[in-house]
């Protein structure tokens, strides 16, 4: 991971992560899930669903949405926001990929220490 002065940071190639697939990055207040649809989109939000805590990086991908392993609760990678009857959501972040490299938002890692600090 490279930090640039442009507050953007580099976490890697976009074919680190397989289509439909994630990865995650871990921050001290948790992991953030960086999603790379079947279109080549890339998406990252907070690891936990708003359900129960799960592992959202280990859901399925399916459009622009995550099924949540645990209880298959449906999240919108574009809004953060549980689909269907649910209601909740979880945190976006800015990211975008320029030359191949999936670069996230600065701010993100700030938001992910400043929101729930490590005690
Ligand atoms: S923890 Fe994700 S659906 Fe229950």
């Amino acid at each position: 991971m490279t930090i640039m002065d442009t507050g953007w940071i580099d976490i890697g190639a976009l074919d680190d992560v397989p289509r439909q697939g994630a990865r995650i990055v871990r921050t001290p207040s948790g992991c953030i899930a960086v999603f790379r649809t079947a279109d080549d989109r890339v998406f990252a939000i907070d690891d936990r669903c708003p359900h129960k805590g799960g592992p959202l990086s280990q859901g399925i991908v399916h459009g622009a949405s995550v099924t949540c392993p645990l209880h298959n609760w449906v999240i919108s990678l574009e809004s953060g926001v549980a689909e269907g009857a649910d209601e909740g959501s979880v945190a976006c972040f800015r990211v975008k990929v320029e030359d191949g490299r999936i670069h996230l938002a600065a701010s993100a890692i700030a938001f992910a220490i400043g929101d729930n600090p490590a005690p």
